[in-house]
């Protein structure tokens, strides 16, 4: 049994239970006994705002309206991020990954170079993405670059669309980077529109599979560690899909592969978590293709 010194309200094992179960068919995240005192606190504050009289009003509440559902949603998600959260993971999208990429697809016609930014809570992944895109590439101007940026949460999506950030959540950040990337107004640092450009903000809820079209990166860090296991293997095996022979996975720092069968090769080890898709897959799609007659 649950309380909440500021209502009345209990929740019932079977009743948090049964939320549980909810959010986790709708929405994917699981909150195991590790999180299950911040779930059932946000469960009670959510009873309390809403003026509702028990477990079973605010499962009544939630089901019949995708609003109420959403509002409760919001109130659960971990939404931590930062600008350049793992700077050995950017130091090798600039170092290594986007010059490589630039090599081996500049025969290409037209240029293409696309990142999504899966899970991208309120907008500093997709924004440190596209200012280490404009930092690395050789020959910007020669690319069609697009990053994606997705999220479940429509509250982080309006934020990270705005663009507009404090002062403090630009502490990772080089100043001279400050400098070309934002422009400072009275309401702290806005990103120029050069950046914004380069970013199409949409909300997905990873689950449901929609098309993205081929990627070069994908970046999907700490949101698949709130999945159960299956979903893990089901969401990977469609980004692994969706990237390019050749293509690159960002997981986050605590988040591993490991225990979850998958073709992807390991690229860099140590502070980050990055891996790739065997660019062998083209040639030997090519070669049987070839073998076939049908080139
Ligand atoms: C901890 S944040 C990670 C932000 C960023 N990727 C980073 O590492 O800094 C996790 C994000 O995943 C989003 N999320 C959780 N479940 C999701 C789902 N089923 N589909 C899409 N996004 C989801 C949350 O809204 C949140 O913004």
């Amino acid at each position: 049994m649950t309380a909440n010194p500021a209502t009345t309200v209990r929740l019932s094992e079977s009743e948090l239970d049964e939320i549980r179960t909810l959010i986790e068919q709708r929405s994917a995240i699981l909150f195991d006994a590790s999180r299950e005192r911040f779930f059932s606190t946000r469960l009670l504050d959510f009873i309390e705002e809403k003026h509702l009289a028990s477990g079973t009003d605010l499962l009544r509440h939630i089901k019949s309206s995708s609003i109420e559902y959403e509002s409760l949603l919001e109130q659960l998600l971990t939404q931590e991020t930062s600008f350049f959260r793992y700077p050995a993971v950017y130091e090798a999208l600039e170092k290594r990954i986007v010059p490589e990429i630039e090599e081996r697809k500049f025969w290409e016609n037209p240029r293409v170079l696309r990142i999504w930014s899966a899970g991208c809570s309120t907008g500093e992944e997709p924004y440190s993405i596209a200012i280490s895109l404009c930092e690395a590439l050789k020959f910007g101007e020669a690319w069609e670059v697009e990053v994606l940026a997705t999220d479940i949460s429509r509250r982080a999506l309006r934020h990270a669309e705005r663009g507009l950030f404090r002062n403090r959540t630009l502490q990772n950040l080089d100043p001279q980077k400050v400098d070309v990337y934002f422009s400072e107004s009275k309401h702290g640092y806005q990103v120029r529109p050069r950046i914004r450009k380069m970013i199409s903000f949409a909300q997905m809820n990873l689950i449901e599979p929609v098309y993205v079209g081929k990627l070069d990166c994908i970046f999907c860090m700490n949101v698949l560690m709130y999945f159960s296991e299956e979903r893990r293997r089901a969401i990977l095996q469609r980004f692994y899909d969706a990237l390019e022979p050749g293509g690159y996975f960002f997981l986050g720092h605590s988040e591993t592969l490991s225990n979850v069968p998958m073709k992807f090769e390991s690229v860099v080890r140590g502070d980050c978590r990055i891996y790739r898709k065997p660019a062998a897959v083209a040639a030997q799609i090519a070669s049987k293709s070839l073998a076939g007659g049908s080139l």
